[in-house]
């Protein structure tokens, strides 16, 4: 099926300006049912109705451009027939099967092997667990730490790998964790190579990796204060950091740490992965291997919750239920995450991001030259953020600016999301079957939109 026939045509069509009658109603309604961390309709009074490919239709019949994928969920396209077709047929099977196998879900095994780069195809195990990232996260740092019998993480400023105890205690955000400090003790940060605001205000290359020597004086010196850890966790593109991109040689030096000292490397792959930056993996852009990954977001194929980790055999040491959870793997989703692999490879997803990616990324860099309270374009593939700053000397973070353009997109008819440290940054990670049609008149709403905000 070719990627123009996967979504709304009329999109963007806004009939009534938003939110229209029936979404208010519907809005009112969560606000007095459901608690107060709701969070999303505080941005932008979206109540979807229905979603194809790389659009979004509301109550109201309006029709979006979604830039958003509900953040690296909707990869393979929101209701790709193909992926539907064979969950729907998984459903009237059987849904909940434990960790008993399947046909199904050897398939998935099967494909998630095909999928990783030849160094660890076929050398690794996979594990299902419950279904969101942070469950995934969780198990990466139980297994490294039981593996190795240590206890200390390092993460990285900036990072985020969720809300469950083990995955916040290694999420940089102090606003999450300080309520429940203290979380996992031993978690330490490092700073990541985010060149745009570089901590020790250097410039690459030119800083000969300050950030990673950081870490390997956190690792190798015996003064540094942080006990030998159980594992190194890192996304390989920071996603609600900002997409912060780092240099490919910042993570070879992170490996090469790693490495030396014998530290399994998790690379967490939640947001970044599955053909997100035009690999399969977003770590390969930099040719490293890790020991565990983390994936979960879109590998239900069709948004369907579904986390695994893959991991080297070598740290298969774990005892039979050692890891426990009623929900490991539910089969449809599981059907639906082989579909989108095969859906993918099928229809050449990952040459189609990278193409559309560049042509993205050169357009909002055309853009920043023009607007100038836009400090940073950067991304890989179809993961990209625009940074804003009220001025570009200072960099200070122009926070309110861009939530005034992701509403004012939202009412033309594009749903961006925003991210960052100081939440700046405007993301856009649109399903990565959108068209280049659908990309270049979502690209066109926002550049008019930034235009004309201040
Ligand atoms: C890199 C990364 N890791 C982990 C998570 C946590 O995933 P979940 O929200 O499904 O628990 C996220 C969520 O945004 C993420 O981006």
């Amino acid at each position: 099926m070719a990627f123009h026939e996967l979504h709304f045509k009329e999109a963007p069509r806004i009939l009534s300006e938003p939110p229209g009658p029936r979404a208010r109603e519907i809005l009112e309604l969560q606000t007095e049912l459901e608690g107060k961390p709701v969070l999303y309709p505080r941005a932008i009074p979206l109540v979807p109705e229905e979603a194809r490919g790389a659009t979004v239709k509301d109550v109201d019949g309006n029709i979006y451009i979604d830039f958003y994928s509900g953040i690296s969920v909707a990869n393979f396209g929101y209701s790709n027939p193909v992926v539907v077709e064979a969950a729907v047929r998984q459903l009237r099977k059987i849904t909940h099967t434990l960790d008993f196998p399947s046909k199904p879900r050897v398939e998935l095994d099967r494909r998630l092997n095909e999928i990783l780069p030849p160094e660890l195809r076929g050398g690794v195990r996979i594990l299902y667990g419950g279904p969101t990232g942070s469950d995934a996260v969780e198990a990466a740092i139980k297994l490294v730490k039981y593996y190795t019998k240590r206890s200390t993480i390092i993460s990285f400023e900036g990072s985020y790998h969720g809300q469950t105890a083990m995955a916040l205690s290694v999420t940089s955000s102090r606003k999450f964790k300080e309520p429940y400090a203290p979380l996992a003790p031993e978690a330490h940060f490092a700073p990541y190579a985010y060149c745009y605001r570089c901590p020790f205000k250097l410039e690459y290359p030119g800083c000969g990796l300050a950030c990673a020597e950081y870490l390997r004086n956190m690792v190798e010196d015996p003064y540094s204060g942080v006990p030998k850890p159980a594992g190194i966790i890192v996304e390989a593109v920071q996603g609600e950091g900002g997409i912060v991109v780092p240099p490919d040689e910042f993570l070879r030096a992170v490996e090469k740490i790693a490495r030396d000292n014998d530290i399994p490397l998790i690379v967490d792959e939640i947001q970044a992965g599955l053909g997100r930056t035009g690999k399969w993996f977003a770590f390969e852009h930099a040719g490293i291997v890790p020991d565990v990954i983390t994936l979960a977001k879109s590998l239900g194929g069709v948004g369907l919750p579904l986390s695994c980790i893959i991991y080297r055999k070598e740290l298969d040491v774990w005892e039979p239920g050692a890891h426990a959870g009623t929900f490991r793997g539910n089969v449809v989703a599981m059907v639906a995450g082989a579909a989108a692999i095969d859906f993918a490879k099928d229809s050449k997803l990952l040459d189609h991001v990278a193409r559309l990616g560049e042509k993205a990324l050169g357009y909002l860099k055309d853009l920043a030259e023009e607007i100038s309270y836009i400090g940073d374009v950067r991304g890989k593939g179809l993961m990209i953020g625009v940074e804003l700053v009220e001025d570009r000397d200072t960099k200070k973070p122009a926070k309110e600016l861009a939530l005034k353009v992701q509403r004012e997109c939202f009412k033309k008819g594009v749903i961006v999301w925003r991210g960052g440290r100081y939440n700046n940054v405007v993301r856009l990670l649109p399903p990565l079957v959108i068209t280049e049609e659908l990309l270049m008149k979502g690209l066109e709403i926002l550049s008019d939109v930034m235009r004309s905000v201040e």
